[in-house]
């Protein structure tokens, strides 16, 4: 069987990305590969060469999908096969006529951007996008308001006349984008969004540029909720399915109905300092039956505007990272509990520390994270161990936060998020679980 064969790889390279972003100095970013670009044959390119030759009829059916319950329903699937890459990604459009594309879809950024043609340092998954194919597409001016939305502070000054293009710079883990602010029509699904500002990559610098582009999902002015105002009753949910997915078979549901009522919820906080991001109160974990004790920490899974302190949900971020206090204590008690002692014990590999072999190891104890408001969600075994299918290893699929501005936030991230549905509540100010099989 081809899968065989497969999924090895893909673990390795998960493994490498991990072991190779894990140096990175942000966590609330993505993770992304530096490998050459796909050649023409690549899934991606086949899938973007399918929608761009098709006729208009075929190009309304690819993007049009089921609205089951009503809703906007946008397919998601793993990048892992289709780019490489270890974040998810969602099919729009963009333009008129529609061009599409794939983004990554990330909880932890507000605004929109991706590589437009020409950009010579680029080095896209497929054919960019192609402002000047599109009728709908205007760059926006260094005086529009929006503008200084863009980290204002290590912007160009905006020179006579005022209508030179709003050009600026954004890091992304450990590389850089220029970028001109610009507006055309989005499409998700069957709705058209128009005029939706994004910023059109002219050049990269570094390995980690997400090669597709990206849709901001975060709480700012520039993210997908704020730019679409009431249309989506600040509502939107997501199934990641299974990272080794092959297929569309995710989705990103917007706006309030068909969300699942059997969702259970708990409140969202709001971090002043990091408004972008969706804080929850995660009160506790368990390992098996046992609560983690955190140890002279009373208040270690405490949410502290003033230094950031607690726990964001975030697409965008491949392991979950817990402050090193409570990845300590989870870790002692998932070793204990695995009792490795008479399998050669447990070894390392890349950001994870607690491997073993699988040969000598029977079950293992479920995760379950304990949130203010009653939810306790348990990991399905698929979210907590990562198995390499080569060798009878697997790993505890969690890692410490990085010594860095991140340390004190837990991050419960995509891995830890597979085939179960988020729904982003802001509106009502909760964020909702539910199991739900989206492979
Ligand atoms: C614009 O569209 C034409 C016709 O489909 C195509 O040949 C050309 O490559 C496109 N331009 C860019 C910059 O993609
Ligand atoms: C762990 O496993 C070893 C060897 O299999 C065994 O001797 C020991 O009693 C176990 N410890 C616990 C706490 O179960
Ligand atoms: C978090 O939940 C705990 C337990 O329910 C509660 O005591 C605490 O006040 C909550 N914190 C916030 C910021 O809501």
């Amino acid at each position: 069987m081809a899968t065989s064969n497969i999924l090895p790889n893909y673990l390795l390279l998960l493994f490498f990305l991990l072991f190779y972003f894990s140096a990175s100095t942000a966590i609330d970013i993505q993770i992304h590969h530096s490998t050459p670009p796909s050649s023409a044959d690549s899934p991606l390119s086949s899938i973007l060469q399918l929608a761009r030759s098709a006729d208009p009829a075929r190009l309304s059916l690819l993007f049009s999908q089921k609205k089951t319950s009503g809703g906007t329903s946008v397919p998601i699937a793993s990048g892992q096969n289709l780019l490489q890459t270890p974040s998810y990604v969602l099919r729009a459009s963009l333009g008129s006529p529609p061009q599409a594309l794939l983004l990554s879809l990330d909880t932890g950024s507000d605004s929109a951007w991706l590589p437009c043609s020409p950009c010579s340092s680029c080095t896209p998954a497929a054919p960019p996008f192609s402002p000047s194919n599109s009728s709908s597409f205007s760059p926006l001016p260094c005086s529009s308001p929006l503008c200084p939305l863009l980290n204002a502070a290590s912007q160009p000054p905006c020179y006579a006349p005022s209508s030179s293009p709003c050009s600026y710079s954004q890091s992304y883990a450990d590389s850089s984008f220029t970028a001109a602010l610009s507006r055309d029509s989005l499409r998700l699904a069957l709705d058209v969004i128009p005029n939706y500002v994004f910023g059109c990559v002219t050049s990269v610098a570094g390995p980690t540029i997400p090669k597709q582009g990206l849709l901001g999902l975060g709480r700012g002015p520039l993210s997908l909720l704020s730019q679409t105002g009431d249309l989506y009753k600040g509502v939107f949910s997501y199934c990641l399915p299974s990272y080794k997915s092959y297929y569309f078979s995710g989705s990103l549901r917007l706006g309030p109905a068909g969300q699942p009522h059997y969702a259970r919820f708990t409140p969202l906080l709001k971090n002043p300092h990091r408004p972008s991001l969706y804080y929850v109160n995660m009160t506790g974990i368990s390992v098996g039956r046992v609560k983690v004790v955190v140890p002279g920490q009373p208040g270690a899974f405490g949410f502290d505007p003033a230094t950031g302190a607690g726990t964001v949900v975030d697409s965008g971020t491949v392991v979950s990272r817990f402050t090193a206090p409570i990845y300590a204590a989870l870790r002692e008690e998932f070793r204990r509990q695995v009792n490795a002692s008479g399998a050669g014990g447990f070894s390392s590999l890349g950001v994870f520390d607690t491997c073993f072999s699988t040969d000598e190891v029977g079950a293992t104890p479920p995760i379950t994270l304990h949130m203010d408001g009653g939810v306790d969600l348990t990991l399905p075994v698929e979210s907590t161990l990562i198995h390499s299918s080569a060798t009878p290893l697997a790993c505890l699929a969690m890692a410490e936060a990085p010594p860095n501005v991140n340390a004190v936030v837990n991050v419960l991230a995509n891995l830890q998020q597979q085939n179960l549905r988020v729904v982003l509540d802001v509106a009502n100010s909760r964020v909702g679980f539910a199991r739900e099989l989206c492979n």
